[in-house]
């Protein structure tokens, strides 16, 4: 009996040392130390002995099995482990690899323009409204003393949604909103969209952008106009950028100027770029209109104001030397990362 049972640890030892599977060793429990196990059949037999060599048998036995017992726990132990460590290094990142460079979105050109142009605004106590890009006819024509024969209206053909209403072709509809909505003192901008039935060219596009301005007020004069222009302009383009305005017509303010800035490129001098002229025309103004204001309910014998409207992209085109209008809206990658 003592001969098997060292048989029998020495097989056990053997067989879980080589064993390289948790289920397996599992099964070798069963099969040492189960109910129906090698071990357990030995400790069956001791019936059979004698007096004397009972107790020398169950303690040897009980060595074997308690032996075996920790040989299969240790195992285990070890098993549990390599697997744990095999799971690790497979999880592993190798950090040598290229990542994935995550594409970041950038500001379009013009909506860094026309940011910037808000803030100069805010900082002088302006507010910005809002106003409808599908506009009644009246907005955006007869109550800018645009009546339906006006001659003016051919040079702002526009989509027409029903006789009566469009899309907006100039941002001065809110004008007309706001002195209708608001009491003056009024000092606004108003960013937006505005449409035309223009065929598509390096300067022209059926969709563009504008800014108005209208500032309504007790004893608002043209050198308020001037001054807040010539502010702008410097803001955009630097301090030594000079304006100069010129007589116009617009129905809606009178008396009216174009606003021509110095030419960035050759400081007034006179170029290629601004046509030996010195001076690039950007943007319409004037005082508003009598009519037009009282035609809002604004008493113009009591208040008076000045308006200004400004292509976006046409001070964008400037501040960033670009040639082609089309460029602003194709979103080719390639130009639109360069900002
Ligand atoms: N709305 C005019 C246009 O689109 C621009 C303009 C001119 C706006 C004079 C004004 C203004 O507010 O006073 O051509």
């Amino acid at each position: 009996m003592k001969k098997q049972l060292e048989k029998i640890e020495s097989l056990a030892r053997e067989e879980v040392l080589s064993c390289e599977d948790i289920k397996m060793l599992d099964s070798l429990r069963v099969k040492y130390l189960g109910k129906k196990g090698e071990v357990t059949a030995i400790l069956k037999q001791m019936g059979r002995l004698s007096a004397e060599e009972r107790p020398i048998m169950g303690q040897l036995a009980n060595k074997v099995r308690g032996d075996i017992e920790s040989t299969i726990s240790n195992k285990l132990k070890d098993l549990k482990q390599a697997e744990q460590d095999k799971a690790i290094r497979n999880e592993t990142i190798d950090i040598t690899l290229p990542g994935n460079a995550k594409q970041i979105g950038k500001l379009h050109p013009l909506t860094i323009v026309a940011n910037e142009i808000k803030e100069i605004f805010i900082g002088m106590g302006y507010n910005i409204a809002d106003g409808p890009e599908v506009e009644y006819d009246y907005y955006n024509f007869e109550a800018l003393n645009l009546p339906p024969d006006h001659p003016a209206r051919d040079t702002q053909d526009t989509f027409y949604i029903t006789d009566n209403i469009l899309l907006r072709t100039q941002t001065s509809s809110v004008q007309v909103h706001v002195m209708e909505n608001q009491k003056p003192p009024i000092r606004v901008i108003s960013p937006g969209r505005v449409y035309r039935s223009d065929a598509v060219d390096a300067t022209h596009s059926p969709l563009f952008n504008q800014i108005e301005g209208l500032v309504i007020d007790k004893g608002i004069t043209m050198a308020d106009l001037k001054g807040t222009l010539e502010m702008l302009m410097k803001r955009l383009y630097g301090d030594d950028c000079k304006i100069r305005l010129r007589p116009h017509h617009f129905p809606f303010t009178e008396p009216s100027a174009e606003v021509d800035v110095m030419c960035f490129n050759c400081h007034g001098e006179g170029c290629r770029v601004c046509k030996n002229e010195g001076y690039i025309e950007l943007l319409g103004a004037g005082m508003v209109h009598p009519k037009v204001l009282e035609g809002c309910g604004i008493d113009s014998e009591v208040y008076s104001g000045f308006a200004f409207g400004l292509g976006l992209e046409r001070i964008a085109m400037r501040r960033y030397n670009i040639n082609d209008m089309r460029l602003l809206y194709e979103n080719d990658l390639r130009f639109l990362e360069q900002f």
